[in-house]
């Protein structure tokens, strides 16, 4: 059993630190945030994903997850902090080149880095090791170096932590074999060794496709709805799909988080002129929420201000709290700058100055009711209750959530993105 020191307790850092505790290993947390060591310290967490709260408490009860500011001396080294973007499009490091700095005067002989943050290609080769070796051990032989992308689905992380297969890029044999190692301890995937820059180029390049098959689904919901064409993009997604070869996403009003959103730029900064369906899938999905914005103000076109719109759901995607990037609140901006007035629901958001807390005050005087997230409680909603609560009576459904027609029995307008309105 190792001692192993997690830099960087966020989404990534906190689940993987209490999986290598809840697995014998004792490890010590660490992050600059002090709202996230408080937390920790007491056993508590700052995110919301099921079941890490209770395993997080467990484990520092058990002593075997030790919140810390500052690293310490350990067997293991893991760095999960973020690598977003900057203004124009490109990979900001500063926070790992600061995380593996901050490790360097605590390495000993025969310790690992792994490296988890979704990285642009050669950062391990060509930012992790020149800093690694100002600790003066020889990187391969004394210090043991690799980079382990993570590909776990928020809301179901501690599953796919343990059950998802991984990649683990490494500098030499000897590398591989203690990561892998150390991984096994709780992975229960296969484990698939490569060097470093094919790990981090197969990170970026998963986030990828699935960024670009979205911007196909995108592109088509733009056109279907074109009254040339005039048909439901999801009915035909839906029959494509029944072909073996097709595997078409699903449209929405835009991709967020801290991944899609973010990785294909990590492409297209190294290679601006072959990476052109990448760039131009970045664009499309960022081109939604703009797109659905253009929907509503030709739905309520015919009427009068003040305009009142309900949101439901504010979230990069359904059933987790994470608004990083979320295309919602572009949305939303973009709204208010036209002057509409806006309340948003949210049950997994604990904070944002969108959000009212009950559904029936939020949709009080309402003109439209936007189905933003797919959130599961929103199956619940009692469209008979809101409706006399609206001063207009119409439903906007940007994820094809809803049955059409039940709510028009309840006396609603139902539009569907990607369907004419
Ligand atoms: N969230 C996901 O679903 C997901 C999935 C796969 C990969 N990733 C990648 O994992 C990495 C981490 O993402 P996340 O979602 O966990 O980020 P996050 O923002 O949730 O958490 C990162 C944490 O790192 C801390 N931090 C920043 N700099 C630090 C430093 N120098 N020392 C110690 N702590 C520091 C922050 O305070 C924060 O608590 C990113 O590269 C991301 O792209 C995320």
């Amino acid at each position: 059993m190792k001692k192993i020191c997690v830099i960087g307790l966020g989404y990534i850092g906190l689940p993987t630190a209490a999986m290598f505790a809840s697995n014998g290993h004792k490890v010590i947390g660490v992050d600059i945030n002090n709202e996230v060591i408080d937390a920790l310290e007491k056993g508590e967490v700052i995110i919301e994903e099921p079941y890490l709260k209770n395993m997080v408490e467990q484990e520092v009860a058990s002593g075997n997850l030790i919140a810390s500011k500052k690293p310490q001396e350990a067997d293991a080294f893991i760095i999960a902090v973020p690598t977003p973007l900057t203004e124009d499009k490109k990979a900001d490091m500063s926070l790992v080149e600061k995380a593996a700095e901050s490790i360097v005067p605590y390495l000993r002989t025969g310790n690992i880095v792994v490296l988890e943050s979704t990285s642009p290609t050669g950062t391990v080769k060509n930012l992790i090791i020149p800093i690694l070796e100002k600790s003066g051990l020889k990187i391969g032989d004394e210090l043991y170096v690799g980079y382990c992308p993570e590909r776990v689905l928020p809301g179901q992380i501690l599953f796919e932590l343990v059950n998802n297969n991984r990649i683990i890029g490494t500098i030499n044999r000897k590398s591989a074999e203690e990561i892998k190692e150390l991984y096994q301890t709780f992975v229960k995937g296969e484990i698939y060794l490569t060097d470093t820059d094919t790990a981090e180029m197969c990170k970026i390049v998963e986030n990828t496709y699935r960024d670009v098959n979205i911007a196909f689904a995108n592109e088509l919901a733009k056109i279907c709805e074109d009254t040339a064409i005039d048909v439901d993009v999801w009915e035909v997604i839906k029959l494509c799909n029944k072909h073996p070869r097709v595997n078409i996403h699903q449209p929405g009003p835009g991709v967020g988080g801290h991944c899609l959103a973010v990785d294909p730029w990590f492409i297209v900064e190294k290679n601006p002129e072959l990476a052109r369906i990448i760039r131009l899938a970045r664009e499309t999905n960022d081109s939604m929420p703009q797109f659905i914005f253009n929907k509503i103000e030709n739905i309520l076109k015919n009427i009068n201000p003040p305009k009142k719109i309900t949101i439901l759901g504010i979230t990069y995607k359904a059933n987790i709290d994470d608004v990083r990037e979320s295309p919602i609140i572009t949305l939303i901006k973009l709204l208010e700058e036209h002057n509409y007035k806006i309340s948003a629901v949210d049950p997994y958001v604990k904070k944002s100055k969108y959000k009212v807390d009950t559904i029936s005050e939020a949709v009080k005087d309402s003109d439209l009711l936007v189905l933003a997230v797919n959130h599961k409680d929103f199956k619940e909603i009692d469209f008979d209750t809101l409706a006399p609560q609206m001063r207009n009576k119409i439903v906007l459904d940007t994820r094809n959530y809803f049955d059409r027609n039940i709510i028009e029995n309840k006396g609603f307008k139902y539009y569907l993105l990607g369907k004419a309105n």
